[in-house]
Formats: structure tokens, sequence, C-alpha cells
């Protein structure tokens, strides 16, 4: 439980916020590379600020503030030019560093343009990597943009998944540091969605919490696992700020404003080894629905799940209303460690993880309880058998909406069809495989439901990338 007070600081990330501030100070995904084949000017909300993100014709991002100096006219109507973005309403037009390069009327009238000399709009650095855009909205010098290991990784059909949902960050990224909800929502609920008589999986015995250099590393113990399982030798990292890394994927929780938090996955699914060499050409980006057809929410994979837990708490859940046990022990850490990163940047320390040398940005390794299997790949049957790798050779369980192009891509890359199942009982590797299986399925032993005898898709149409906020 906590103070009103110090759940406003949590959760508010307006500008000149603390906690606003502070993340300002980190790259962040914003958009996909993609999104950006077929358009060049789009509006992006982010952390309570009106932009719009456009890319030149000569190739170069820009971020910049969505309202026109001049009087007021909406950028995202705006059109591209060889450096630049050209408001529709008077011509004026802005550079990505914001300043201001034509003002065609009033350069008539005064030649040495000293009203657009003066003339600038905000701007925020934009960089792409691993088909994703990415902001960096804090003060300058940026830091280094992550350059982490598994972006780096062969032999892999990568996607970047997008969601917009009507909640506060911290109650995303709080996920990040859950592992008690993993056999709850991912693979009770989820049983009993489809047979209420459904039993449950092997129930956790003990967690651990670590701290290191970029986040936290969460460890899990259950029942019928023995010590020697990945998900307790080695566990899964809590990313500072606001992500969260399994080995095979990043999740993000990337704030909108105080009420609504971008989602993005970023799945790396390794092709089997027959299918090697592959290179993907493209790493292509969508955005997935919340609800179906019947203005139902999603509960069919994983991350829907997630996302009706989350915004279920509310759309800044209120933590003076909570009743904390030793499940949270993890999250009561993550919320002192920010409270403390906020007192601590506040008097002049460094942010937690931020990278600054170039030299030390290069491949950075993460706890991973996968990483050998990500590297070198594994045949066929074996990567079908594999708990936390397996599912995605059956399908892509990771959210729903997958859009058509993307799974025939995909198929391409792994050399099989997906099942087009309907929904993923998750469970855990004990229920699946006996007592004896000792692996670190907690996860992903999906045991896929409906398969290609249904020749439907298996998820509502995805949704048009937004077209404004
Ligand atoms: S309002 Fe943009 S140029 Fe006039
Ligand atoms: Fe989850």
């Amino acid at each position: 439980m906590l103070s009103a007070e110090k759940n406003q600081l949590l959760t508010q990330v307006g500008p000149g916020t603390p906690m606003g501030d502070y993340l300002r100070r980190y790259w962040h995904p914003v958009a996909g590379a993609s999104e950006f084949d077929d358009k060049a000017v789009r509006p992006i909300r982010l952390f309570g600020e009106d932009l719009v993100l456009f890319k030149s014709l000569s190739g170069q991002y820009g971020l910049i503030q969505r309202r026109c100096p001049h009087r007021n006219a909406d950028l995202a109507f705006g059109f591209v030019e060889q450096d630049g973005l050209r408001c529709a309403y008077h011509g004026w037009e802005f550079g990505a560093s914001g300043q201001c390069l034509h003002q065609p009327f009033e350069e008539i009238v005064d030649v040495d343009a000293r009203l657009r000399k003066k003339t600038a709009v905000k701007a925020y650095e934009v960089r792409e990597k691993a088909g994703m855009l990415w902001a960096y909205m804090g003060p300058a010098p940026a830091p280094e943009l992550p350059d982490w290991e598994l972006f780096n990784f062969q032999n892999g059909f990568a996607q970047a998944v997008f969601a917009e949902l009507p909640c506060n960050w911290f109650q995303c990224q709080e996920n990040s540091i859950d592992p008690i909800h993993f056999e709850w929502t991912h693979n009770n609920w989820t049983a009993r969605l489809h047979d209420n008589q459904a039993g449950y999986v092997p129930t956790h015995l003990k967690t651990q919490y670590e701290e290191f250099d970029y986040g936290f590393v969460y460890k899990r113990l259950r029942a019928a696992e023995t010590e020697q399982n990945p998900m307790w030798t080695v566990g899964r990292v809590t990313l500072w700020p606001n992500a969260f890394y399994l080995g095979h994927h990043f999740e993000w929780r990337v704030p909108i404003d105080d009420e609504n938090t971008l989602s993005v996955l970023w799945v790396f699914s390794r092709v089997p080894q027959e299918q090697e060499p592959y290179v993907q050409s493209r790493i292509p980006s969508w955005y997935g629905p919340l609800h179906d057809e019947n203005g139902e929410w999603i509960t069919s994979h994983v991350a829907n799940q997630d996302f009706a837990a989350w915004v279920g708490q509310g759309r800044i859940t209120d933590r003076t209303k909570e009743t904390l046990g030793a499940s949270d022990r993890g999250i009561v850490m993550m919320r002192k460690r920010f409270f403390d990163e906020l007192d601590a940047v506040a008097a002049g320390a460094e942010p937690k993880g931020l990278i600054r040398d170039p030299e030390a940005n290069r491949n950075v390794p993460l706890p991973s309880a996968c990483r050998a299997e990500m590297i070198d790949g594994l045949p066929r049957a074996e990567l079908d058998r594999h708990p936390l790798l397996g599912p995605y050779l059956r399908d892509f369980i990771g959210q729903a909406g997958q859009p058509e192009h993307v799974r025939a891509e995909y198929e391409h890359a792994i050399g099989q069809k997906t099942q087009r199942a309907k929904f993923f009982i998750v469970h855990g590797a004990a229920a699946e495989h006996g007592a004896a299986a000792d692996d670190a399925a907690n996860a992903a032993t999906a045991a896929t439901a409906a398969t290609a005898a249904n020749n439907e898709p298996a998820s509502p149409a995805p949704v048009p990338h937004p077209a404004s906020r």
C-alpha cells in the first residue's frame, strides 16, 4: 500500500513531473520503422506531449511538436520535403532539429528571413534500431541506445508488436517483477476459460529477486521442478526502467500519458536449424486489437491476458487500496528503487542503467534462460519440444491480431505452416510432461487448441496503425 502522494510520484509522467523527467532520460521504442514504408507523417502522443513523427524525403526521421508555431495548425496534416516537414496551412517547414527551414511568404517580404531564423519548434532525437523507432526526450547528451544482444542474434524472425492500453504505465511495469501471476493469469485462468473443471498447474514454492546493473532478476521455483531449473538458476529480467526481458523477447511499457501506455513486444523467433541460413530482410511491425468483434476483451494470447489484468486494475490503479503480501516482494523492491532513484537524480546522480560508453554498448548480454538455444539453434523436432521456444514454432502466441502478411513471412522463415490456434492453453512443464520433467516451461509449454483443421484465422483482424490521437 502506498500513500496517494507516492502513487502520484510513480504514475505522473507529464513534462516537469519527477517520474516524467526521470523516464525521459532513457531511450524508448515508440513506433515501427515499417510504418513509414507507406506513409511519411503520423501523430504520436508520448509522456503527455502531442507530437508528430515524420520521415523526410532524404530518409531522416524527426519528432517535433504537433502544433505549428505560426497559427497552431496540426502538423500531422503536413507533408515532407527533402529535409523536413512542411505545414499544410501556410507552408512553414521544420527540420528534425526543430529549426524552421522555410517561411515562404515571410522570406519574400524579408529576404534576411529574420523571423524564420528565430523560429523553432520543440524537437526530440529519433533513431531506428531493430525495426523500431526510438525516441530520446531527455536532456542532452543522450545516452547510448542500448545494443542488446538479442537484437543481433542470427537466424531468427523478429517482429515488433504494438498495442495502446488505457491504463498507466507503472501497473504494466509491475508485471515485469511478478512471477506468481504467470501461474494464474497464463496457466490456470486460461485453462478455466475453456474448461471450468480444468486442474491447476504446479504452484510456486519460492521466489527470489536480485538487483543488477540493468534492473532486477526474478527467479522462481515451482512444484515438481528442481533447483537446476533455469527459471531458478537464471530467471528473468525486469529491465530498467520500463521493460521486461524473457530471453526470446522484450516488452516495453512506454507512457503515452498518465492514463495510456504503448505496449511494445519485440519477439525474436529462432528458425529451425534446417532453415539456416535465414536472413530477415525487413522487421515487420503491427498493432493488435484489445477487443474482439463482439467488443469482448481478447484473452487468447499471452500479452492480451496481461492487458486485461492491467487495465482491469483501473485507469491509474489506486495503490492506497492494496493488500500486499509475500508475492509482492519484488514489486515493493522495484517501487523503492524508483523512489530512491528519483531522489538521487534530483541530487544530481546518474540514473540507473544508462550506458554512456560506446565501447560498453556492443552486443550487451542480459541473463537469459534460453541463450544457448537462441544462438546455436536446434533441429526442428527439438525446437518444437523446447518449452520456451517450441510454442512459437507452432503459432504466434504473443499477441492477437498478427496480420496475414506477417504470418506468411513467418511461415516462410520457419519452413512450416502455423496451427492458426484460437487460444493457447499454456501449462507448466510439470503438468505437461509429468513430475520428472524439469524445464523452464512454466512460461510457455503451449498446448495449442483448435488447430489447422479449423482453417480460420486465429485472431481478430489487425487494427491499423493509429491515425490520430
Ligand atoms: S499555421 Fe502552420 S504555416 Fe501557418
Ligand atoms: Fe504475463
